[in-house]
């Protein structure tokens, strides 16, 4: 830190605070401690990524919150800096397929071909890292992947490192697609952020584990799993494998003092938690206010709630939700992609959740449900799978329905 002041000059916070002003919220309580690393600087960059520090760097997905993923000490302060879950495992993220630190199957050269660099994530035995306990959450296997970025990719290789990154987000928050919302999560830790443009994704990679002939995709992303099966299908070498995807929805157990104790405990550590698809928490990808999914559709309806749309910050698809929801709330309305265009809604999903938590006055976010085919504009689209899950666990799988001004709990 000290070797680098520039990074967290006054006038550089400053100068970033400006350009990204919509986005920034600062709490009068707390201070700043992170630095800002500008483009020409990627080699500073890797030297803190050497010296054991925090980086945080673009991917086409969101931005990670790197560390040296042979540094076991680095490793655990991306954990601590999100409160993460030491059950929760960390992709590993690489420039060369060569260089994949991993027992390597003869088959992922076909995948490597096939999906990287991208969103494409695959989760294979580890024996090659002394770090491979902290890394794969006791699971003794590691996500890997080439992200398809150039500055991740420069970063990577200048640095010559793998580099373990989470989405750079507090623990269950919505992951970031730009260094505003990095900031707004980290600017009181010890993280270096890298200022680049938004994501081009705008959600996660697609998370798979072979396991014999089957492919399991453990999380959906921004690589379609129609787009998994047509391509594998095509490849002599990898179109026996069979895909599997299996809809999960954990709960979390919320207890600040376990998770506290787990992480000042480091040295001893109770695996009673690890999970096969850790990804699969309910609540994921949330805001610091409530979020419902809107339907139209009358099964199981329970009791009505008072929700006052003054209050109500509205995510739509298309118009579906203004053309029917009355005293809509102009100023609190944004729409994914006013042209029904399922990628370009991906690329806002998170920076509109993100928006709507700073709104003035909001209580709740309303949020519109793909998976209702209630418009025959709404056409089938393959992200839509993906979409609807994040959208799902973002409202922690809460609907309400509508009808006549008010609004009703579904069961
Ligand atoms: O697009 C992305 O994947 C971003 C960028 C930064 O690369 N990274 C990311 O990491 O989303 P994270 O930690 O927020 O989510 C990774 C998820 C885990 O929660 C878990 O579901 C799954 O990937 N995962 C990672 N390693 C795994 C493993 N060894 N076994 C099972 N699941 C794993
Ligand atoms: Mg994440």
């Amino acid at each position: 830190m000290e070797n680098f002041p520039q990074l967290y000059s006054k006038e550089r916070l400053q100068q970033f605070i400006t350009k990204y002003k919509d986005l920034i919220q600062l709490d009068p309580l707390k201070e700043i401690h992170c630095g800002i690393i500008h483009l020409d600087e990627l080699h500073i960059a890797a030297q803190l990524l050497h010296q054991g520090e925090l980086v945080a760097f673009p991917t086409e997905t969101v931005y990670g919150l790197g560390a040296n993923a042979k540094n076991a000490q680095a490793i655990l302060n991306i954990f601590k800096a999100k409160r993460r879950p030491l059950s929760d495992p960390l992709i590993v993220h690489v420039h060369d397929k060569n260089n994949i630190y991993t027992d390597k199957p003869d088959f992922l050269d076909s995948f490597a071909e096939l999906f990287w660099p991208g969103p494409f994530t695959i989760v294979l035995k580890s024996t090659q890292l002394e770090t491979t306990e902290i890394l794969s959450a006791g699971t003794g296997s590691i996500g890997i992947r080439i992200p398809n970025h150039k500055v991740a990719l420069e970063l990577l290789e200048k640095a010559n490192l793998p580099i373990a990154a989470p989405s750079a987000n507090l623990f269950t928050h919505i992951s970031p697609t730009s260094a505003a919302h990095v900031f707004n999560d980290f600017y009181d830790q010890r993280v270096h952020i890298i200022d680049a443009d938004r994501s081009d994704n705008g959600i996660e990679s697609t998370v798979i584990k072979p396991l014999g002939n089957e492919l399991h995709i453990l999380r959906l992303g921004s690589l379609a799993k129609e787009t998994i099966i047509q391509k594998i299908g095509q490849s002599v070498q990898l179109k026996h494998f069979a895909i599997k995807y299996e809809n999960k929805y954990m709960q979390i157990e919320e207890n600040e003092e376990e998770l506290e104790k787990e992480l000042e405990n480091l040295q001893n550590l109770d695996r009673k938690n690890s999970m096969e698809a850790p990804g699969q928490f309910l609540k994921h990808y949330s805001a610091r206010i409530n979020s419902f999914i809107v339907t139209f559709q009358q099964i199981n309806i329970g009791q009505e709630i008072d929700l006052d749309l003054k209050e109500s910050v509205i995510i739509d698809f298309g118009q579906e939700l203004r053309n029917r929801i009355v005293n809509i709330d102009e100023t609190k309305y944004k729409s994914l992609s006013i042209n029904y265009d399922a990628k370009e809604a991906m690329f806002n999903l998170y920076d509109s959740l993100r928006w709507a938590e700073l709104q003035q006055g909001a209580k709740q976010i309303l949020l519109y449900d793909f998976d209702t085919v209630i418009n025959q504009k709404v056409q089938y689209d393959e992200n839509i799978l993906s979409i609807q899950d994040k959208i799902f666990r973002s409202a922690s799988g809460q609907k309400i329905y509508y009808k006549d001004n008010k609004f009703y709990l579904c069961q």
